[in-house]
C-alpha cells in the first residue's frame, strides 16, 4: 500500500481486517515497527476520534504523530492552479506540501467538501494535491466524498458482529440533522460494503436526498425506511445532503429518526453510527443507550483501523 484513500487502495481487505483484528487482540505486537518514523496529522475541519485514534495507534507502532490544525492555525492554504494570490489565501499547496514531505514520512490529510460545488468537491482537489507535491504517502483522515478509516472500523465492527453461516442484511439508513452534512460516510459505507462482499446491502433515503450511484454499485436502494428495516442484522444511521441536489436537504424528515418502534421491524439489529450523532434527532436516546448500539465498539475500532492502515504503510516504505 502506497496510499490510503479509498477501498482502491487496499489490495486484500480481508487480509487488512485481519491484521486489524490481531493488533487488537494484542495492541503492542509490532511496538517498534514505526521506530523513527513520523506521520504529520493535517486537519483542516474538527475532529476527534480520527485524531485521537490515528495518534494512539501511530503510538502502539512506535511511530511518532505530530498534529496541526491547519484549519484554526495555520496559513489559509490556496489550491488553485495559477492563482493569482492577491485574496485571502497566504501560501499555495505547492509550497507547503513539500516542505511537510520533508518533515515527515507519512502524511494524514482531513479535507471536507464545500457542499456547492460538486465537481470541484468529487474532484478531491485539497487531497490530491497533497498527494501530488507532498512527496510521501499520504493517507486520507475524511476527505470531501469518502472516510476510508471510518469505513474500516465499520468492516471491522460488522466482521466481529457476523451471525454464523448466512450473509447479514445491512441497512444504511438516511437520518434527519439539522443541517447538511457531506455525503462522505454513506458514500464509503456503501463502497466498502459492497467491495467485501460478506453482505447484503439495502441503502434507504427519502426521495431526492440521493447518494453518487458510483458508490451504491451493488447496493438495493429504496425511499422506503420501513420495508428496508424489516428483517435487517444491522442498521447504519447517517444522515448525508442529496447528491443530485448538491448539498441540499430539501425537507427534514423528522420521521426518519431510528426509534425503538423502527427497530422492532428488524432482526434485532445492531446500531451503527460513525459519530459524533446528534441524540433525539438522528437517533433517539432510548436506541442509543440500549444493548442494540454498537456505537462505542466501532469508534473503539477506529484504533485498530487506523494501526493495520499504517502498518501496511510503514512495511511498504
Ligand atoms: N467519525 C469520525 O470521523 O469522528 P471525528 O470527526 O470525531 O474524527
Amino acid at each position: 500500500m502506497k496510499k490510503f484513500t479509498s477501498i482502491s487502495d487496499v489490495a486484500d481487505l480481508d487480509t487488512l481486517v485481519s491484521s486489524a483484528l490481531r493488533y487488537k487482540a494484542n495492541p503492542f505486537a509490532d511496538k517498534t515497527l514505526g521506530s523513527g518514523k513520523r506521520i504529520g496529522l493535517l486537519f483542516f475541519n474538527p475532529s476527534m476520534r480520527t485524531r485521537l485514534s490515528t495518534q494512539v495507534a501511530a503510538a502502539n507502532l512506535g511511530m511518532e504523530a505530530l498534529v496541526f490544525n491547519v484549519g484554526q492555525e495555520g496559513w489559509t492554504l490556496e489550491f488553485g492552479e495559477d492563482t493569482i494570490m492577491n485574496g485571502t489565501t497566504v501560501e499555495h499547496v505547492r509550497d507547503a506540501a513539500p516542505i511537510l514531505g520533508t518533515y515527515f514520512d507519512f502524511l494524514g490529510i482531513r479535507t471536507f467538501p464545500s457542499l456547492k460545488n460538486r465537481e470541484e468537491d468529487y474532484s478531491e482537489q485539497y487531497l490530491n494535491q497533497f498527494i501530488r507535491y507532498a512527496g510521501i504517502p499520504v493517507v486520507s483522515l475524511e476527505s470531501a466524498t469518502l472516510h476510508p478509516l471510518q469505513s474500516l472500523a465499520d468492516i471491522i465492527t460488522l466482521t466481529e458482529l457476523m451471525p454464523a453461516g448466512r450473509k447479514p442484511k445491512v441497512v444504511l439508513t438516511w437520518a434527519p440533522h439539522v443541517k447538511a452534512l457531506p455525503q462522505c460516510v454513506a458514500n464509503s459505507f456503501a463502497q466498502w460494503v459492497t467491495a467485501w462482499g460478506k453482505a447484503e446491502l439495502v441503502v434507504a433515503h427519502p426521495q431526492g436526498i440521493t447518494l453518487d450511484s458510483a458508490f451504491t454499485r451493488g447496493a438495493s436502494v429504496t425511499h422506503q425506511q420501513d420495508e428496508a428495516l424489516a428483517g435487517a442484522d444491522f442498521v447504519y444511521v447517517k444522515n448525508w445532503s442529496s447528491f443530485s441536489d448538491y448539498g441540499k436537504i430539501p425537507d427534514a424528515h423528522p420521521g426518519w429518526m431510528l426509534t425503538p418502534a423502527k427497530l422492532e421491524r428488524t432482526n434485532r439489529a445492531k446500531v451503527m453510527h460513525c459519530l459524533p450523532v446528534r441524540r433525539n434527532v438522528e437517533l433517539s436516546s432510548a436506541v442509543l443507550d440500549s444493548p442494540a448500539s454498537v456505537v462505542t465498539r466501532q469508534a473503539g475500532n477506529r484504533v485498530w483501523a487506523a494501526q493495520a492502515v499504517l502498518a501496511e504503510l510503514l512495511k511498504n516504505s
